[in-house]
């Protein structure tokens, strides 16, 4: 069961709700994970029936029927949300390019430089990267991109929570999620990308598309 909370009315810290920040949040007392709640804007009420005048900002996930009143009831703020304007005009970016699950001790710095510095040539705006460890010298190469603003780090601790397998073939390298869950982190950035970015590209960090008839990926 999803219920939305209409637009709290006094100021934040009168809220009585658990709000999370994390990329991942665990649903107490289940084996799930909720990763985020994003409002499709290409179809009417999916799952979630939001009452025509109510302002929802927030969404959790009930395990139980009842009141959405107990203290360990979490709930994930709602992004993608309609905005007034002409859908066309208001994209924040151009191009985004998702990269997901960098993992391990990787610490290929020349690799993401090239990589980045190609795509920045290309005409990409935004290179979205799921993180779940990475080696000391791109970890200082990656923060200086990110505080910049070309590239957006995005936290992703799964392994805090599950054995992620290590490889993308699951019958040889087991473990209890596939490929650190590259398939939830890419549907993640799709719908991160969906209503910023005209276009938007998954790929990994060792090959690049190459436009061989124009100059930018845009085109
Ligand atoms: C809905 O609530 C958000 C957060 O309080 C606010 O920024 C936004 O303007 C509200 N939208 C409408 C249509 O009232
Ligand atoms: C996106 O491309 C259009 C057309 O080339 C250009 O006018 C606009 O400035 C670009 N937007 C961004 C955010 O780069
Ligand atoms: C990547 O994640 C690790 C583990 O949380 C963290 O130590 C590191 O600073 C992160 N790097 C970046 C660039 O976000």
């Amino acid at each position: 069961t999803y219920r939305s909370i209409p637009t709290p009315r006094g100021p934040p810290k009168a809220c009585p709700y658990h709000i999370s920040e994390q990329t991942i949040t665990p649903l107490n007392n289940t084996k799930h994970f909720q990763v985020s709640a994003y409002m499709d804007q290409r179809v009417k009420d999916v799952m979630c029936r939001i009452p025509t005048n109510c302002n929802a900002t927030h969404v959790t996930l009930q395990t139980q029927p009842g009141r959405a009143t107990q203290s360990d009831q979490i709930w994930l703020p709602i992004r993608n949300k309609k905005t007034n304007g002409k859908e066309e005009e208001k994209f924040q970016f151009n191009f985004t390019v998702c990269i997901s699950n960098l993992f391990g001790d990787y610490n290929n710095v020349l690799q993401f430089a090239q990589t980045l510095e190609m795509y920045r040539l290309l005409g990409v705006d935004r290179v979205v990267i799921y993180n779940t460890s990475c080696g000391p010298d791109l970890d200082r190469l990656l923060q200086s991109y990110s505080q910049e603003g070309f590239v957006e780090m995005v936290p992703w601790p799964i392994n805090e929570y599950l054995t992620p397998s290590t490889g993308w073939l699951f019958s040889k390298y087991g473990g209890d999620v596939h490929y650190f869950g590259q398939l939830t982190t890419l549907n993640e950035c799709i719908y991160r990308s969906m209503t910023r970015s005209r276009y938007v590209l998954l790929n990994d960090i060792d090959e690049i598309i190459m436009p061989y008839q124009h100059n930018n990926l845009m085109s």
